[in-house]
């Protein structure tokens, strides 16, 4: 392990995500020995904190640890700072930028400044252009700017926020995060696509006949009605983590596994994706909102959620792809709140053999399955192949059996949390696990156009029930292509 030296600026210090996610993220980065003595980390926020508070709060986000780690996390703790900021006051930079010296000195940083926004995207820009401009950006180590989703609410908004991040940062200076680029299976599709020349050679529409792609929760929306109602499904789970998925499914091979020849290969995919005419996606998209449970209130009926919302707590579509190698091959993919089960999975549907020589008419049962690769993205990790294979015993017939791989349970909690592994990326100026700008825009232009259909027509909302898998016609985009979802209920 190498020991990175930064001195970290937390915006949105005393946040939810920040005290679920990155505070103990970095402590687990620190008990690895990725940070040793040379760092030192100052939270911002409005709230007029001290040190002691700050750093109590910090000891407080690392649950679960014994006796001895508590120990260490103090010492941990000692080296966060805090300091109550507005970021819309110019003035305040100049503090800001002294507690950065001071640090950096202290600790012995190498000058090395790591921004990390997760606060209210409305700051986003401002914080940027005032970091430029009170001269907190510096020759001196790295300058690298970490910031979370959302990446504005469609193209425009989008291209105004990186306008004002690219007036401060380079684009590899900015790490935009998509937490499931930090998940071990979702890392995983390279190694076993481009790791496997029998899978790899299969990837494409002569052998593939679909691909789904599903992210299903049990939660409904929770504490976060007010931001999910401006939001949505199509914003908050599609046009970042699905598309994201799905164009590391569908690029070809890059030239060598870097973050530049990645980047190249998934933008280019996201660029053959179609982009939906208001009719074309209204038969190839599907909304749903939740309706009310047993024991559970209707998505309208949520707090902060407005009697007649027509936001979409569910989406199902079918994308395509025109180039050569997914020409035909439709990716079908799914997200909702309040269903069935909590669990991420993308089933790869082969075609199934072209001429069933099983079947002929002494044998009117023989049915041949298609074989399916799923990878199981969580909450286990793990691959299946399902395979045509005889069944034992007198006679002819054959049945699906499954070859399967599931990591085992004490590996599976060595398995870093998306936020250690991403901090850790952005520490080691790897973005292979980050949205680039071209990528982001690409996935925005997707979105704008069913959103141009979805803002104007009224949704016949509420329409699907807890504890599904989503409104009917999500089941029915798939049969009208004569196929259905691989998971089902
Ligand atoms: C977030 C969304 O990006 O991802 C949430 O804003 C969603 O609405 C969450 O619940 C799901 O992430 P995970 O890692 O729990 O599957």
């Amino acid at each position: 392990t190498r020991e990175n030296k930064a001195v970290f600026t937390f915006f949105g210090a005393s946040g939810d995500l920040a005290k679920r996610k990155l505070y103990p993220s970095l402590f687990k980065l620190y008990q690895k020995g990725y940070l040793k003595e040379h760092f030192g980390v100052i939270g911002t926020s409005r709230a007029k904190w001290s040190d002691e508070k700050f750093q109590g709060i910090v000891s407080d986000s690392i649950k679960g640890i014994s006796e001895t780690e508590k120990g260490q996390a103090a010492k941990f703790a000692s080296h966060f700072y805090y300091i109550a900021h507005d970021v819309t006051d110019k003035a305040h930079y100049a503090a800001l930028n002294d507690l950065i010296n001071q640090l950096n000195k202290q600790y012995e940083a190498q000058g090395n400044r790591l921004f990390y926004f997760s606060m209210a995207p409305a700051f986003f820009s401002v914080i940027a252009l005032n970091l430029k401009s009170e001269g907190l950006i510096t020759d001196e180590g790295y300058n690298r700017l970490v910031i979370e989703k959302p990446f504005g609410r469609d193209y425009d908004t989008a291209k105004q926020l990186n306008d004002a991040l690219t007036a401060s940062f380079e684009e590899d200076q900015i790490y935009r995060i998509d937490h499931y680029l930090g998940k071990e299976m979702i890392q995983n599709i390279e190694a076993l696509r481009f790791g496997n020349t029998i899978i790899e050679s299969l990837w494409n529409n002569r052998y593939i006949d679909n691909i789904q792609v599903t992210l299903s929760e049990k939660l409904g929306v929770e504490e976060r009605a007010s931001y999910y109602d401006t939001s949505g499904a199509l914003r908050d789970m599609v046009q970042n983590h699905i598309l994201q998925i799905v164009s590391q499914l569908a690029m070809e091979q890059p030239v060598a596994f870097t973050d530049a020849d990645v980047r190249v290969e998934k933008v280019k995919a996201l660029r053959s994706m179609r982009v939906y005419s208001p009719s074309a996606a209204a038969t190839n998209l599907v909304r749903g909102q939740y309706d009310a449970g047993e024991n559970s209130n209707a998505y309208r009926d949520e707090d902060g959620v407005p009697a007649d919302s027509a936001t979409e707590t569910f989406v199902a579509g079918k994308l395509l792809f025109d180039n050569y190698r997914w020409s035909g091959v439709p990716f079908y993919i799914r997200t909702g709140k309040k269903l069935a089960d909590k669990f991420t999975r993308i089933d790869v549907v082969f075609k199934k053999p072209l001429i069933d020589i099983f079947a002929f008419p002494q044998n009117p049962n023989a049915s041949l399955s298609e074989n399916v690769l799923t990878i199981y993205v969580e909450p286990n990790s793990g691959f299946a192949l399902r395979v045509n294979a005889k069944s034992t015993g007198q006679g002819f017939e054959t049945e699906p059996i499954n070859l399967d791989f599931f990591q085992d349970a004490d590996k599976e909690k060595e398995v870093p949390e998306p936020y250690e592994r991403l901090l850790h990326d952005a520490l080691e100026g790897n973005s292979t696990n980050f949205a680039s700008w071209s990528e982001v825009a690409y996935a925005w232009k997707f979105v704008d156009a069913i959103r141009k259909l979805w803002d104007i027509e009224v949704p016949r909302f509420p329409n699907y029930i807890p504890g599904s898998m989503g409104p009917a016609a999500s089941d029915e985009l798939l049969q009208r292509d004569g196929r259905s979802w691989v998971y089902k209920l």
